[in-house]
């Protein structure tokens, strides 16, 4: 049997090409090695889209569509929805008597909500409760987290040792985490690629607004004919992503002097739009067929609340309620 790799992604925003490359991305080219399951995390996105029920439903779509284009093969790899498989938030309340919340004023995601004055509502306090039971439930091997997510897998591995601790018994395996080895991707001015900051390029927004956004990366202002450092300018560090086959040219080019940021930057466009028309040819069907759509994710469902309901079986007789 193959280890079992598990990731969630919370349908709070459309995907981008930090999300594609950063993460996404390895989904697909580990579907093969790995049995994946991989979920749309809608009842942890429900702490900040509590007002916005139409944007979970139809960024859920999306995400899946989204998923389903860049080549992810629901027969690989079990896609489903994370309030599909009501095993989970039961497993929630289980693990909310073994944690206290002293415990859970420690974590990052909520010392820094309270940083920030934000409203804290239970969802978000008890966030990594619900990550762990996401992570547990299936038996996961392999949890593949990005830093910010490293804290939620260590509750996550607490409390299976406390589970296990206090049943006396082996019900949770210890997962592990997995750094990526996927490419950080900067925004189009140059800081970290993220929704709130408006620097994002989605991977399926119209064509029109990409050429846009490319033009508009962020540069120095050397000339033309100016010797450039390749490394140290951001559209090339977008050409290491796309124009992999042209890319010893342009270096040469860049530390020549010889290439303007205008040309590099139309370089790039065409090349990205090289690169991305496969899967956005792919997303425009598949986004207009939401009962297919709907039927992967159902199927996708099935499967997990197999695996799912197998473990609760185990866990209700440890606790003593069967
Ligand atoms: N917290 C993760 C994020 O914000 C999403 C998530 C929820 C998740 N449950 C998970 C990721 C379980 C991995 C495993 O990105």
């Amino acid at each position: 049997m193959k280890p079992i790799l598990l990731s969630g992604v919370k349908p709070t925003a459309r995907v981008h090409i930090g999300n594609y490359f950063g993460a996404m991305k390895q989904f697909v080219d580990l579907q093969d090695k790995y049995s994946n399951f991989n979920f749309i995390a809608d009842y942890h996105a429900l702490n900040q889209m509590m007002d916005k029920p139409q944007d979970i439903k139809r960024l859920t779509l999306e995400l899946t569509a989204a998923y389903l284009a860049i080549g992810l093969d629901p027969k690989k790899t079990v896609l489903f929805r994370q309030s599909d498989v009501p095993q989970v938030t039961e497993l929630n309340w289980i693990f909310n008597s073994l944690v206290t919340p002293s415990y859970l004023q420690s974590a990052h995601a909520y010392k820094d909500a309270v940083a920030k004055k934000k409203t804290v509502n239970m969802g978000l306090f008890c966030y990594p409760v619900l990550m762990a039971a996401d992570i547990l439930i299936y038996g996961s091997d392999i949890v593949p987290v990005g830093k910010d997510q490293e804290q939620h897998l260590e509750i996550a591995i607490d409390l299976a040792k406390k589970f296990n601790h206090a049943y006396g018994a082996e019900v949770f395996k210890m997962p592990k985490g997995m750094i990526w080895e996927g490419q950080s991707v900067k925004g189009i001015d140059g800081e970290k690629m993220s929704k709130s900051k408006g620097n994002v390029i989605e991977l399926f927004e119209p064509e029109e607004s990409i050429r846009k956004k490319v033009m508009s990366i962020k540069t120095d202002s050397a000339g033309v004919d100016d010797k450039k450092d390749p490394e140290a300018d951001n559209v090339f560090a977008y050409h290491k992503l796309f124009s992999v086959k042209m890319l010893d040219e342009l270096r040469g080019r860049y530390e020549k002097g010889g290439i303007g940021y205008k040309e590099s930057k139309e370089i790039l466009f065409a090349n990205m739009m090289a690169y991305l028309k496969p899967m956005r040819k792919e997303y425009e069907k598949l986004i207009k067929n939401e009962k297919y759509l709907n039927k992967v994710l159902s199927a996708g469902a099935k499967k997990a609340r197999e695996v799912a309901e197998e473990k609760m079986v185990k866990v209700r007789k440890a606790i003593g309620v069967r």
